[in-house]
């Protein structure tokens, strides 16, 4: 058994925190949860609000620069956006290099981490006119490197942005369209996706946006940060959650046959150490706020596609079997923001690897935003958490043939 009391007095005092529960690692002014009470507001303003009223851009304008715009200050901003959307042409060969099967959350981090390389007159973090360059070249840049990193893997050319279309209808565009093939892009999926864009924008120091800042707090400039935050985005307990979902979902209705009541009981026996994936959050012990607005866009999208997907009933199935169940209700496990996304993706045609580089998309103006607040903040300092040391006291090195 470990000595704490000893550890301790070798190491000074620390506290032990894994995960960081309870550790607050910043002050922060960007985004407020209550996870008791179901409550989420970006810059004080509640998420339902903006869903509802709002758009991406202009969300990603009150995250990053802290006030919701004026018209004027709103176009100027979306004017720069459109006019960064292209790629340089060597960036584009870039993804050349990729096995055609490559995940596109990988192919996404590394062209991200690569405009580090194509973009070095906004990396300098103290450089105001830098930092503002670099923000809007990722807003642009990043849907136009989600949308090639689709491409890529469906074996298809490349289209260059449509600087005329808005952010969300060019990205759309670029990912479905072909070069001989006019592309229109249906108003109502637009807003279903800019409204989701919404509901993933910030949420706080979550495990992505946490790395955003340690790696930023080493100074390091915004694409290398953001690169960094999406390769922690990937991990099926945060943003692969999304694609876990669908995959799980889909599993039930083969390899299961339908058979909600079975799978629950698997999970909650821990065979093989099974989750309800897209249940549960670090943060939300009631119903996550943003997965009550999402299983409502799921209505909406698939009835206006027509489409009837026996995923979302085995879904709403599974949500309800949980939430009777004494399991899920003595941990308070909801279903989280992720648990309805999948379906309503897969209703827009996109393939399941694309669910998480979506949630990218959206989480980047939080991502932004945390950095920028970051490098402004005077009691900012590098992340450099400490440990309890548990492994062998002193001892002498034997040479090989002594061993
Ligand atoms: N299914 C079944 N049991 C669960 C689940 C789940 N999805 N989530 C938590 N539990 C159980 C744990 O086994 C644990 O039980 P125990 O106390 O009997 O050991 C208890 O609930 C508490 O779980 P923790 O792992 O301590 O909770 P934590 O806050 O660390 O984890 C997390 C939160 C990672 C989100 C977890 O709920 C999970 O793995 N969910 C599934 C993955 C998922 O949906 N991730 C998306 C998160 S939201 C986002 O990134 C957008």
């Amino acid at each position: 058994a470990v000595d704490v009391s000893k550890l301790l007095a070798k190491t000074g005092l620390v506290t032990y925190d894994p995960g960081f529960n309870s550790t607050a690692s910043c002050m922060s002014k960007i985004t407020y949860i209550d996870g008791d009470a179901g409550i989420l507001e970006y810059r004080g303003i509640p998420i339902d609000q903006l869903a509802e009223k709002s758009t991406f851009l202009e969300v990603s304008y009150l995250l990053i620069y802290g006030k919701l715009p004026t018209r004027a200050e709103f176009d100027a901003f979306t004017t720069k956006i459109s006019r960064h959307t292209l790629l340089h042409e060597d960036l584009k060969r870039f993804f050349d290099g990729f096995p055609r099967d490559a995940h596109p959350m990988p192919v996404l981090s590394s062209a991200v981490s690569a405009l580090s390389t194509f973009y070095q007159d906004s990396l300098d973090p103290f450089d105001e006119d830098a930092v503002e360059l670099s923000t809007v070249r990722l807003m642009a840049k990043v849907f136009t490197i989600a949308a090639y990193a689709y491409k890529k893997s469906v074996g298809q050319p490349f289209l260059y942005p449509d600087n005329s279309q808005g952010l969300v209808e060019n990205f759309l565009r670029m990912t479905f369209g072909l070069p001989a093939e006019p592309y229109d892009v249906d108003p109502a999926f637009a807003r279903a996706l800019d409204i989701l864009l919404i509901l993933h924008a910030d949420h706080e120091q979550n495990c992505s946006t946490s790395t955003v800042r340690l790696v930023g707090s080493s100074q390091a400039n915004l694409f290398a940060s953001i690169s960094a935050g999406i390769n922690a985005l990937f991990g099926p307990l945060h943003g692969g959650a999304n694609q876990a979902v669908l995959e799980m979902l889909e599993h039930i209705r083969t390899a299961e046959n339908g058979n909600v009541e079975a799978f629950v009981e698997r999970v909650k026996g821990r065979e093989q150490g099974a989750r309800l994936m897209g249940f549960g959050h670090r943060v939300y012990k009631n119903y996550d706020p943003r997965a009550r607005i999402v299983k409502q866009i799921a209505d909406e999208v698939l009835i206006k596609l027509g489409v009837s997907d026996p995923l979302l009933d085995i879904a709403k199935a599974l949500e309800e079997k949980a939430l009777a169940d004494s399991y899920f209700v003595e941990r308070r496990l909801y279903p989280n923001v992720d648990f309805y996304t999948g379906v309503i993706y897969r209703a827009m045609g996109f393939p399941t690897r694309m669910f998480t580089v979506l949630f990218a998309l959206g989480r980047l103006p939080g991502w932004i935003a945390h950095w920028r607040e970051m490098m402004n903040d005077p009691h900012n300092k590098i992340g450099r958490p400490r440990q309890v040391y548990i492994g062998p006291a002193k001892r002498d090195y034997v040479p090989i043939a002594q061993r």
